[in-house]
């Protein structure tokens, strides 16, 4: 439903694809944060480039926005050698997926983003790719039928996903460097948006930075995104320059609060505080009282709200934490006594959890 219009959505939309091409990193310094994977990365892609060997096969994965994809890019630049990049629902018949890998040049990167999505024919036909750098073709059919092999030139695949869960666990045993990407930290943030603000030319003040960074849900992507948004409103209202209150009232008016939480989130949480009484509620049937698909709750939502302490994956479902009522302005034993007392279920007048809105947060 509204996850298209949400401006603190991860998912990439399409008026940011403009904004990634400028804002994009290119190489391993560039990239602000993620420290461990950088500093392990870049030994790797030292030692392979004095072997003169291709890198070993690498998958990405976490929450959308991250940086998986402009890493790929950084790494393939890093070691100087070309790109190829498709997804996983791209390529549908291993034949499309042939004919990618025979146009591969010795050393160069193959990125497959949401390598989950790969069907299983498809995927047989990467596991001797991957592993002996070879092709296996079946001709003829029946009993006449016979398998050739071809080589293939020596490549890095870099695979993207956000569910490295959902990776079949031959493909997954294929990949010689496995990274998480974490959520960033408030001051990475910063650093993200005070190198977007150069680029963009846009004038930022450090609060007014720190103020965007706050609410970006340690997601890069989200970081630019509000920048944007933050500088058309200070153009419009406040002279062009964006200070901490520029931001506060920008982000105010775009619903976003101050920990970065939009309504659709505000209104799940609130939901499985009050008609759930905190839960344990399964994810279907949050998925179906909130209208959204359980794998958007999943990819999209929850980690941030996990991340955070507002909300736990428990073997029997969902549940909210004192944190999250008390966040949404609701009292911490509505959500932690599942006792049916008159607060959980029919809020005060005036309650923030109504409606999934907390009033006192938009103020001014
Ligand atoms: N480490 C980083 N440093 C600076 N900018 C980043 C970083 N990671 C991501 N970004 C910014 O966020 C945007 C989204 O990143 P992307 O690689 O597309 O995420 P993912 O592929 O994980 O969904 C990029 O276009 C880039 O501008
Ligand atoms: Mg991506």
């Amino acid at each position: 439903m509204e996850s298209e219009e949400r401006i603190v959505s991860p998912k990439k939309r399409d008026d940011d694809r403009a904004l990634d091409l400028s804002l994009r990193p290119r190489s391993l310094e560039e990239y602000t944060g993620q420290t461990h994977i950088k500093e392990t990365l870049g030994i790797f892609i030292s030692a392979a480039k004095e072997r003169s060997e291709p890198l070993d096969h690498v998958l990405l994965y976490g929450p959308p926005g991250l940086g998986k994809t402009t890493l790929a890019h950084v790494i393939a630049n890093e070691l100087g050698v070309n790109i190829h990049s498709t997804s996983g629902p791209a390529v549908e018949r291993p034949g499309d997926l042939a004919a990618i890998l025979t146009n591969l040049a010795e050393g160069d990167v193959l990125f497959i983003d949401e390598i989950h999505r790969l069907s299983r024919t498809v995927e047989e036909v990467l596991y001797p790719a991957m592993e002996d750098f070879a092709l296996d073709i079946i001709i003829g059919k029946g009993p006449a039928a016979r398998s050739l092999r071809l080589d293939l030139p020596r490549f890095t695949l870099i695979g993207a996903t956000t569910r490295a869960g959902l990776l079949t666990s031959p493909l997954r045993d294929r990949f010689g460097v496995i990274n998480r990407l974490d959520f960033y930290a408030v001051d990475e943030l910063v650093a993200i948006i005070n190198r977007s603000a150069r680029i963009l030319n846009i004038d930022v003040d450090p609060h007014g930075a720190q103020e965007i960074a706050r609410r970006s849900r340690g997601t890069p992507r989200i970081a630019n995104r509000l920048l944007k948004r933050v500088r058309d409103f200070a153009q419009v209202r406040a002279g062009g320059r964006v200070t901490r209150d520029v931001a506060d009232q920008a982000l105010g008016l775009f619903r976003v609060d101050p920990l970065g939480l939009d309504e659709i989130d505000r209104k799940m949480l609130s939901m499985i505080v009050e008609k759930f009484k905190g839960g344990p509620v399964g994810v279907e049937t949050l998925a179906a009282a909130i209208a959204e698909e359980v794998e958007t709750i999943e990819d999209v939502y929850e980690p941030f709200l996990i991340q955070i302490g507002f909300l736990q994956r428990t073997p029997r479902g969902r549940m909210t934490t004192g944190a999250a009522a008390s966040h949404l302005g609701l009292t911490v034993e509505a959500a932690a006594n599942g006792a049916a007392t008159s607060a959980s279920s029919s809020p005060a007048p005036g309650s923030a959890a109504r409606d999934g809105r907390q009033p006192r947060l938009f103020e001014g």
